[in-house]
This record gives C-alpha cells, structure tokens and sequence, in this order.
C-alpha cells in the first residue's frame, strides 16, 4: 500500500496543527499505525491521498449511514447553497428537519438545533438543571458524551464518591457535582439516589453505549433509571446522537420502549455536516431562552446546509427502508462472526464491535480487559487487506447500506485468520 503522499502530508500537518489532527483518535495510536488522509469518499468506498481504496466501517463516526456522498444529499445540499450558505436567522429547513425528527421519535416534542454532539449533551444538562434548580448530575463509566467538563469525569471510588476530571484543565469543583456509575449496574444507581436523590438533576446515558465498542443496556437497567427518575423527580437524558436512527428507526427508546423527558441527537440528523439537537417534552424545553431563563444560543445552529444535509438523510433512510437493509446485513454477520470461538461480539442495528476477548460484555470494566494488542493485529490486516476500521478496541464499526455481504464475510475471514 503506497503512503509517500499521506506521510509526507502528515509531518506538515503535525507542525501545523498539534498531534496533526483535529480529533485524537484520527492519529491511529491505540493500533500504532500512521495516520490516514482522506481525499473523498464515494458509497461504501474511501479514497486516501495516495489513492488507496477502503471499504469503509468507520462511517464518518456513524452519519454514512447511506455510504458517503448519495447524489441524492449531494444534489439537495447544492440546491440549498446556491440560496447562500447562512443567515443567523430561521429558515424553513430548520422546520422541516424538527417535523421529521418528531415524527421518527415522538418524544421529542420539541426540538433545540446545535453544531455538534457536545452542544447537544452540554446543553441538556444545562436545561435540566435549569429546569430542576438542581446541581448534581449521574452518568455512567465507559459513556462518552462529548467533551463537556462537566461531563469528562472518571468514576470515584464507589456508589456514593463523586468523579474526578477526566482531562488536565477541567477544575474538580465542576466535576464534583458529577457521580459516574457503573453501566448495567441499578443497585449502584439505587444506592446513588438513596444517597443523593434530591439534588440530582438529571441522569444522562447512551441507551445502546458505543463509546466503549457497542455495549446495549439491559431493560431493567433502563427500566431502573426511568422509575429512580420519576421518582426523585430528575431529567432522564438519552444521549443517541450515536444511536439514534441506527439501532432502530424510533432511536434505542423505541427499541426498548423506555421513554426519556431529553434525547440528544447529532451525526445521523446532519448527514455528515455540523449538527446536533436536543429535545423533550414541552414543559421542560420551554425552560430555554427565549421562552425561559436557561440561556442557550448559536450563530450556526439550524444552518441550512447541514439541515439540508439531515433532511435529505432522513428522507432517504425512510423511503428506501435502509434500517432494514443494515438490519439484514447484520443478521449475516451475527451469523458469520458466530461460528469464531473465543470472541466477544455485540451488535445492535448498524454499530457493532468484535472484542478481542472470550468473555461477555456487559460494561466498561468487562471491555478493558480485552486484549488490546491482538485488536492491533486485527486493524492492521484489515487495513492491509482494503478494509477500513475504528482504530481502537474502544469504538463503534458501522454498517450502511451500501456494504455488501462480501465485505461481511471478507472482514470475518480476516478475523478468523488474525485469531
Ligand atoms: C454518544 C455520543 N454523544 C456525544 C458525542 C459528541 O458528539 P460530537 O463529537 O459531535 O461533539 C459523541 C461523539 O462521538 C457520541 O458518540
């Protein structure tokens, strides 16, 4: 495989721009391997700067979910852009995209437009706080919400310690208002609000993780959280900006028929362009400016580009059936990847992930125990073969629809052959 280009290009980066990338893990560390520099992408395909070609699983971080530039979003986003690229002032995009969203996922009644994931979940919490006048928030180890402060916590050292910042620059007064729990674990949620119940504000979870590879929760574990909730009276936050439309048309909470008051959205709803959004029910969104006093604004949310973008996705992930055409593909590699002993697998809709382990996985202390080198291996044969992969053992893969069968069992072959 030729890297002269990407090499090359990567030194120049590095004294440009720290670590060479605007995101870490673009860097390929976690499976030592150089940087990729991709030049464009078309269906299931990436192209990097030297002209290597990728079946890609990465998927932009999950918005592929139609494989990358479908004519389709491409034409709808070129129409829009010719009217200008954004104003700072409605457009009736902004609508559009709202009405499909609420329909997909009617307990989003109404509905707050961001840029990005971060935004969204940030400004949740600050909603739910508002809206409660409480301070104190629970999430849960091995979730990842963006890189908030508030949010960037580890765990203490049990039930009832609060967390301790997970990043240099993120002052302990912040996130000792933040209790970090073990997933799937309600007698540490029951204990924490046993202990904490009245000042909590809101609990915030991805109700399928993917941040620590694809960890679905358990219904009781959900079911707990909503009656702990109601009960104290706090928000219950659904982060699915990873998956949400992914693991079923209506998000995780269809999938489970557990209803959150907030669902944070983002990737999916801007197709690949800049977006989030959150949203809930009437009487807590109106808590936000310019309805009420939680203060929250932004010069580019409801861009039209990005809301062209989403729309379009939307539109076409409805029509053409696409959650399940991945489902299908799926079920193939449910089936391919079951007849490889000692693995660990799990998959819900289109994101799943092959854990280097022979154990089950439930949560994040189940996840840092697999073996990291051998998923190393995996990626670097993978890569070597044409295949392109979330470089680390922490991460979410991602069908689309324009995977075929033949990359499935490819990429089990490869694994096979890698154990
Ligand atoms: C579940 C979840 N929430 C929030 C975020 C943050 O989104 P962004 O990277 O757009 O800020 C991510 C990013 O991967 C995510 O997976």
């Amino acid at each position: 495989m030729k890297n002269t280009r990407s090499t090359s290009l990567y030194r120049r980066m590095c004294k440009r721009i720290p670590g060479g990338v605007n995101s870490p893990v673009r860097a390929f560390r976690a499976v030592h391997e150089p940087p990729l520099i991709i030049s464009r992408g078309k269906g299931r395909y990436v192209y990097d700067i030297d002209g290597n070609r990728y079946v890609d699983f990465i998927g932009a971080w999950g918005p592929a979910i139609l494989g990358h530039a479908h004519p389709e979003v491409v034409s709808f986003v070129q129409k829009t852009l010719r009217g200008g690229f954004g104003f700072g002032v409605s457009h009736p995009l902004e609508y559009a995209l709202a009405e499909i969203i609420a329909d997909m996922m009617p307990s989003m009644e109404k509905i707050r437009f961001v840029n990005s994931g971060t935004e969204a979940t940030m400004s949740a919490i600050r909603l739910a706080r508002g809206y409660t006048g409480r301070k104190m928030i629970v999430k849960f180890d091995g979730c990842y919400h963006g890189h908030a402060d508030s949010l960037l916590v580890k765990a203490g050292s049990g039930a009832a310690t609060l967390g301790v910042p997970d990043s240099a620059g993120i002052p302990t007064d912040i996130t000792r208002n933040t209790l970090s729990l073990a997933f799937n674990d309600v007698e540490m949620v029951t204990r924490a609000f046993a202990a904490h119940g009245r000042s909590i504000a809101c609990v915030i979870v991805e109700p399928v993780a993917g941040n620590m590879g694809v960890v679905p929760a358990t219904t009781s574990f959900l079911t707990a959280l909503r009656t702990v909730t109601k009960k104290y009276g706090a928000v219950l936050i659904f982060d699915e900006v990873m998956s949400g439309f992914r693991v079923h048309p209506g998000g995780a909470q269809e999938l489970y028929g557990i209803y959150p008051d907030i669902t944070c959205l983002g990737k999916i709803i801007g197709g690949g362009m800049p977006v989030g959004a959150f949203g809930g029910k009437s009487a807590i969104m109106d808590s936000i400016a310019p309805l009420g006093p939680v203060y929250q604004a932004g010069t580019l949310s409801g861009n039209p580009l990005a809301m062209a973008a989403g729309l379009k996705t939307l539109e076409l992930y409805r029509r053409d059936r696409i959650f399940q055409k991945i489902e299908s593909l799926g079920i193939v590699l449910d089936d391919a990847v079951s007849r490889i002993n000692n693995i660990g697998y799990n998959r819900v809709g289109g994101m799943f992930t092959v854990y280097f382990t022979d154990r089950s996985i439930s949560n994040f202390d189940d996840v840092k125990q697999c073996d990291t080198q051998s998923f190393s291996k995996y990626h670097r044969e993978l890569r070597a073969h044409g295949f392109l992969f979330p470089p680390s053992q922490f991460e979410a893969a991602f069908l689309s629809s324009t995977h075929r069968k033949s990359d499935i069992s490819a990429v089990v072959r490869i694994l096979s052959d890698t154990l």
